[in-house]
């Protein structure tokens, strides 16, 4: 083996050795019961959503056959952003492939040190996805990270930096998706408009399920022109893809300086099609978005009574912290052996020590799904 082939596998052993090996999960057996998914409302295999997108691709093609800013930009992909925009209450929106490449592109646009003139300040929860931290380090800027939630550890750093001529930005998720608890999106924004801060929110989890119209915890928070909102369609909406709801001179500027937007395929106008469709049943879905928090509710309360630990869970995403990789994926296993599917979180997505399953709760479960889920629980 060559001396870099020997590194991979060196690296892949001592994952291993360290019970943090990941490996891809055999398709979902029929009749198993699905708490790994991020499908939310159930939406992904509507058959409305399915129609959407035949449709949009007999208009305009399966491709968008080159970036926007060339080949690729068509009437549905401005309708979407304008009906983004109107439903956020953003001047404008802007679409991508997918949230990961949003955050990666649209964060590292913002912090860009040659456009602020210096490296900015970066305040970011400790909690925050992947992806903002890819942001974060393709522009070589420097976290300063808050524990997590904790709003009065934000006005401390802040404070310590007040006399500070940097720039100022603060990053955070708004429910966050391996904890499924939620940030005082209004209190940050506050925060952030006093300390003269960029607010950067990321809804992936949020959209679809909160809000006065299921459009994410940010609707109800009137947003300040340097406040940028961002989103899924790959969770709730149950197709795939990011968007941005900002201001229309962020727009202009990530539409010239977000790489992954210059510099990629525009999104499938079949992809788009669904989306749209799934984007324009959120204000009529407040019944399945009731059910669902509900459910989630009872959930912890059962899992309370068993002597679970359900952290600080308040939305449709309840973790069961077990501690260890090792305990984690034996009970994964034992779920998966009886027909319940949940993903098994083990650092460096979740901190050491807080290796956990996730149950990720969908609109589309039943009370049988439930009770089969907790009657199964009880053997882990
Ligand atoms: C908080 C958060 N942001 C962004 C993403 C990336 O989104 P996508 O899966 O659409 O690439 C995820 C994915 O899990 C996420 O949890």
């Amino acid at each position: 083996m060559n001396d870099l082939l020997r590194h991979y596998a060196e690296a892949l052993e001592a994952l291993d050795a360290q019970g943090l090996l990941r490996r891809l999960p055999p398709s979902p057996l029929g009749g198993a019961v699905d708490f790994s998914s991020n499908d939310y409302l159930g939406l992904a295999r509507r058959p409305k959503l399915v129609e959407a997108a035949a449709e949009a691709g007999r208009l305009y093609g399966v491709g968008a056959t080159g970036s926007r800013l060339l080949s690729g930009n068509t009437p549905l992909h401005e309708a979407f952003e304008a009906r983004i925009a109107t439903d956020k209450g953003s001047e404008a929106a802007l679409v991508f492939a997918s949230g990961y490449q949003t955050n990666a592109a649209c964060i590292a646009a913002l912090l860009d040190k040659t456009v602020l003139g210096a490296e900015p300040l970066v305040f970011a929860d400790r909690l925050n996805h992947a992806s903002m931290h890819l942001g974060c380090a393709l522009a070589g800027a420097r976290q300063l990270r808050y524990r997590h939630l904790d709003l009065e550890h934000l006005k401390v750093l802040l404070e310590q930096y007040e006399d500070s001529p940097l720039p100022r930005v603060i990053l955070t998720e708004s429910v966050f998706g391996m904890d499924g608890d939620q940030a005082d999106v209004a209190a940050l924004q506050s925060l952030a408009v006093r300390h003269g801060a960029l607010l950067y929110v990321d809804e992936a989890h949020a959209t679809g399920v909160f809000g006065p119209r299921g459009y994410g915890l940010c609707e109800a928070v009137g947003l300040a022109p340097s406040t940028v909102v961002m989103g899924t369609l790959s969770k709730a909406l149950g197709v795939s893809g990011g968007y941005i709801a900002c201001s229309r001179l962020v727009r202009d500027y990530l539409v010239n300086k977000a790489g992954g937007f210059v510099f990629s395929t525009a999104p499938s106008p079949l992809v788009l099609g669904a989306a749209l469709k799934a984007w324009e049943m959120l204000p009529h879905m407040g019944a399945e978005r009731t059910a669902l928090l509900d459910r989630a509710q009872s959930l912890r309360v059962a899992l309370r009574g068993m002597g679970l630990d359900h952290g600080a869970s308040t939305t449709h995403i309840v973790p069961v912290i077990l501690g260890s990789p090792e305990r984690t994926m034996a009970a994964k296993q034992t779920l998966a052996n009886h027909g319940i599917l949940v993903s098994a979180v083990r650092p460096p997505t979740v901190p050491q020590g807080s290796s956990r399953l996730r149950l990720g709760l969908s609109a589309a479960h039943t009370d049988q799904d439930m009770a089969r889920l907790l009657a199964e629980l009880a053997r882990v």
